[in-house]
């Protein structure tokens, strides 16, 4: 199968093409800081081609959840250095995803703090988990642009904590309607300066994300997600196929790694045909994601719509799915009680098969 053949990622070369999907499941501690239960959780994986790791806060004051992790600290660096470390001794390969929640968040999670975003256009119905119960998403402060160096800067910074903490690549969050995302997509970016309009300029603070993450790693590591279509934290674009060229053009000049496509549903026409428009304009890997089975992974795999696929929900369930995979075992089913629950339950404790 195709799925068990290596497959080249900027300059390295990984094992296999079945990928671990980015999943918050903040387990971190009250700080912020990935410790020992994170390590086994991606050490149990570590068969996985390419482990990309969950959301990772490049800021303070940017919390959406709880016990998310960060990277904007040693501490931050030193905790996540458990986990590559693991991986690594398992012949593993990570991925850090580097995020920014932007409007997607709540000021009582954040010290009273005024969410931003590209502009002041809330997600609409719709609540976020906050200390004093569910509330609807508050209204955004748009970035001021002599601001936005900043915002750059702390993914500067968030590169160089991941390169401290041992990580082979990074991945630039611009999917699911965070922070650059926000920017990304006409739905909500409406500015009139040079962060917003044509998609050159709405696309402008992702790439001096990649290029400031890029002056730490070097393109070869680096690589973006991005989700054009899907809908969530209510999100939309008008023109996503001019998007994903956008986008794939800038990431073929800088010869970044990858291009992480999520889709909705990955068979879904409309989706299909950004996988196509990715592949005519950026040379490098592709790495496709959203409601993937073995056969058709294999599937997009021969048909050359993909380099790799990310699985999230699979992967959750099954440490071993790759040997699941190459043995056409059955799946563990998720459990999604304890999807965001604390402790090893539901985290360390999925069985790999016997023998
Ligand atoms: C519990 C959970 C947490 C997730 N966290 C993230 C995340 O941190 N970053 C991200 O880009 N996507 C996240 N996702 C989306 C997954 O990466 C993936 O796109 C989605 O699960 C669809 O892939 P699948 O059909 O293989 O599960 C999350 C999904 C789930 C179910």
């Amino acid at each position: 199968m195709q799925l068990f053949t290596p497959v080249r990622v900027g300059d390295l070369t990984l094992k296999n093409r079945i990928f671990m999907a980015p999943l918050t499941r903040v387990r971190a501690d009250e700080r912020h800081v990935a410790g020992d239960l994170m390590a086994e959780h991606y050490r149990q994986r570590a068969s996985g081609g390419l482990l990309i790791a969950e959301a990772t806060m490049v800021a303070g004051h940017a919390r959406a959840f709880g016990f998310e992790p960060g990277i904007y600290s040693d501490a931050h660096a030193a905790g996540w250095r458990k986990a590559t470390d693991a991986v690594h001794a398992a012949g593993g390969r990570m991925a850090l995803q580097l995020w920014h929640p932007g409007r997607a968040t709540h000021q009582d999670l954040n010290g009273g703090l005024q969410p931003v975003s590209s502009s002041d256009k809330p997600i609409r119905d719709d609540t976020i988990h906050t200390p004093s119960g569910k509330q609807p998403y508050p209204a955004p402060r748009p970035l001021r642009p002599e601001e936005i160096p900043g915002i750059v800067e702390q993914f500067r910074l968030g590169a160089a904590h991941a390169k401290a903490a041992g990580f082979d690549f990074v991945e630039l969050h611009g999917a699911h309607g965070y922070l650059l995302d926000q920017f990304l997509r006409d739905g909500v970016n409406d500015r009139t300066d040079r962060y917003g309009g044509s998609v050159e300029n709405r696309a402008r603070l992702l790439f001096e994300a990649i290029d400031a993450a890029i002056s730490v790693f070097g393109p070869a590591r680096v690589g973006v997600r991005i989700s054009p279509l899907v809908g969530f934290n209510d999100m939309s674009d008008s023109d996503a196929p001019a998007l994903v060229e956008h986008v794939a053009r800038g990431l073929q000049a800088r010869g970044a790694a990858f291009l992480h496509l999520r889709a909705a549903k990955h068979d879904a026409p409309a989706e299909v045909e950004l996988a196509r428009i990715a592949r005519r304009h950026f040379q490098g890997a592709l790495i496709r994601n959203g409601g993937y089975t073995r056969e058709a992974a294999e599937a997009d795999l021969r048909a050359g719509l993909a380099d790799a696929v990310a699985f999230g929900m699979p992967f959750i369930a099954n440490p071993d799915l790759p040997e699941r995979f190459a043995r056409n075992a059955s799946l563990n089913p998720v459990d999604l009680a304890t999807l965001y629950s604390p402790g090893p339950k539901g985290y360390t404790d999925y069985p790999a098969l016997a023998g």
